[in-house]
This record gives structure tokens, C-alpha cells and sequence, in this order.
């Protein structure tokens, strides 16, 4: 693929994203602001689903998207502006992890045949804000841009730095409360205001990739910089968690329509379980992990170093 440049080192820049607190947008006008300070014209365009997804969640309604999210089933969007259809030097695509799995509306759009004509033949970066679990969603956009001829050239994630469990407390009060705040012996909710603010050295790097035109090794500087923070037992949390989801989602989506008794009882059960199971699992699972960490290290230091780069393997 050719990155066709224009002579002046000023460029086009479309922000793509997602949000639903807000703490997406944030990052991305913290990214923004060395791009704008440089003079590069950028230009925000929101995804927005024909059917807007609730924040905050009731738990029903949180673990009733599971199945559609997982499955990546297309949603409604809203056309795009036509600011948005004009082209562009560069795409940064901001989105958050669902269930090991882009957000529905993300995943929507990466699969509308609108989202490919814009992504097509583009140098893209992306950027997510999330908990901690982002490898296998961003397995599966790099796929999807694969398909849409798009170039996926960087990527940034940034993650709720607190301990695992503690996170998927702190998450998920906020996602059922809309609160995020410190509560008890808990800390905040999500991306730190910190981390937020050092999204703009992630910015300036992109502006001197781009002005100099260096975009090839634009992920090991970003890496340099602390873009990606991969934890090893992680990696095996989730492998096994995306092998967990696919069989609960067929489980779930065999219950019948989204409204019949069938489904509901198996998202209940999912609701209950789901929880129960990573609190009880975790403690193993991370005792397990320190095992597999010095059996397997040479495969897991392999699969870290594969994540933090932007090609695809073939599995
Ligand atoms: C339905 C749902 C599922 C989520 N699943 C994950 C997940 O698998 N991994 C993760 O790290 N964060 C997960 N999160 C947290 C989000 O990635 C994100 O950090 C949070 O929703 C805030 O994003 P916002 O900018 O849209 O407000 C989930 C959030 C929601 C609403």
C-alpha cells in the first residue's frame, strides 16, 4: 500500500471514536492537542448507533448486549458527516473494549461498508480506553482493518492501572452507577486523570512521525514511551476467556429472541455466574498463571512482544 503524501508537512487528521462516559473523548483531545498546537487540521467525528446503547447500565441490560457484542453482529449507525467522508492523511480510531471485543457500535462501523470507503488505503492508529482486557478486540480490529485496506500503522492503550479485581469492581460500579468516583476502600474508576494527561507525548509523536515523515517505526517509538504495558498473566486470562465467552454466547443466543423467556433465563444465569466465576477463578487462575509464567515464558514473552506490534498472525 502507498501512503500518498502531500508536499507540506501540515496534515489532515480524522478522529474516529466512541464514548459513552466521556473518557475516550478526553483522551483523544488530550492525544489531539500536540496535532492541533503542530497546525495539522483534525477533525472529530463521533460513531453513533441508530439505537443508543444505555449509561449508565442496568445489569440486565449490560449482560442482555453480551451475545450480539461478542458475535460482532452489525448494528444501525447514523451516516457519518460529510467532513468525515473527505480524505485524510491519517484515521485515528478510538474505541473501548466489550467483552474482549470492540464495542458494538465500533465493530458496526468497521464492518459498514461506509466505515471501509473512509478507513480504505489509510494509515490508521488506534487508541482505546478500558479496564485491562484489550488484546483479543484489538486482534479483531486489526482484522477488520485488514479488510477494509486500511494500514494499521500505531497502536495506544490505556488501561485502569488498579488490581485486577479491584478494577472490575470499580468498573462496573461505574458503569451500573455512572459514578466513578472513590468510594470506601476503593480507588477511582478507569483511565487515570495521569494517564490522560501523558496521552499528549503520545501526541507529539505522532506530530514528529508525521511531519517528518517517519511513520513506519512509529509503534516502537510510541512503545518507548510507554504505549503499551502488557502483563504476561493477562495474556492468559484472557485466552481463556475468549475461549469462555464463545461458548456463552451460543449458549445465550440458542435461548431464542432477545425477548423470549428462553434468552432471559440464560442471561440471568450468565449475570450470576459470570461474576461469581471470575472471583472465585482469578485467585487460581493467577496462581496457575506464576506457574505457566516460568514454564511457558519463552511463548509468553513471544505472544507479549506480538501485541505490542500491528500485524496479524494467521490463527
Ligand atoms: C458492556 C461493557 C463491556 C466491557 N468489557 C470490557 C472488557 O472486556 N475489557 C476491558 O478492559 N474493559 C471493558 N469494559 C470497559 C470499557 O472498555 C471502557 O473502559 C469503559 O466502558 C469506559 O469507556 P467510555 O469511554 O465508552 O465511557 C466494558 C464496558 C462495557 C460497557
Amino acid at each position: 500500500m502507498r501512503l500518498d503524501w502531500k508536499r507540506t508537512s501540515m496534515k489532515r487528521i480524522l478522529i474516529l471514536y466512541y464514548t459513552q462516559s466521556g473518557q475516550l473523548l478526553s483522551i483523544l483531545q488530550s492525544l489531539a492537542k500536540p496535532l492541533i498546537h503542530a497546525g495539522h487540521t483534525i477533525h472529530f467525528e463521533e460513531i453513533q448507533p441508530e439505537e443508543k446503547f444505555p449509561f449508565p447500565w442496568s445489569s440486565y441490560q449490560f449482560f442482555n448486549a453480551f451475545p450480539e457484542v461478542f458475535s460482532q453482529k452489525p448494528q444501525s449507525l447514523k451516516n457519518i458527516s460529510s467532513k468525515a467522508a473527505n480524505g485524510y492523511d491519517l484515521v485515528i480510531l478510538g474505541y473501548q473494549p466489550w467483552f474482549l471485543t470492540p464495542s458494538r457500535p465500533v465493530s458496526s462501523f468497521l464492518q459498514s461498508a461506509e466505515g471501509r470507503r473512509v478507513l480504505s488505503d489509510k494509515p490508521v492508529v488506534t487508541v482505546l480506553g478500558c479496564r485491562n482486557m484489550w488484546l483479543g478486540a484489538q486482534e479483531k480490529v486489526k482484522k477488520k482493518l485488514k479488510e477494509a485496506d486500511a494500514k494499521l500503522i500505531g497502536h495506544i492503550a490505556l488501561m485502569d492501572r488498579s488490581a485486577n479485581l479491584t478494577s472490575l469492581i470499580t468498573i462496573l460500579r461505574w458503569m451500573f452507577t455512572g459514578d466513578k468516583k472513590p468510594f470506601w476502600i476503593f480507588p477511582a474508576a478507569g483511565v487515570s486523570d495521569r494517564d490522560i494527561e501523558h496521552t499528549q507525548t503520545f501526541g507529539e509523536i505522532i506530530n514528529q512521525a508525521l511531519v517528518k515523515n517517519e511513520l513506519e517505526n512509529l509503534q516502537t517509538k510510541l512503545n518507548e514511551a510507554g504505549a503499551i504495558d502488557i502483563k504476561p498473566n493477562l495474556v492468559l486470562l484472557e485466552r481463556r476467556g475468549q475461549k469462555a465467552f464463545s461458548v456463552w454466547s451460543k449458549f445465550i443466543a440458542s435461548g431464542g429472541p432477545v425477548h423470549s423467556t428462553g434468552r432471559k433465563i440464560r442471561v440471568y444465569i450468565f449475570m450470576y455466574l459470570l461474576p461469581a466465576a471470575i472471583f472465585v477463578l482469578s485467585p487460581l487462575l493467577w496462581m496457575l498463571s506464576r506457574i505457566l509464567l516460568t514454564v511457558k515464558r519463552k511463548e509468553l514473552i513471544q505472544d507479549v512482544e506480538y501485541y505490542k506490534q500491528n500485524s496479524l498472525r494467521n490463527n
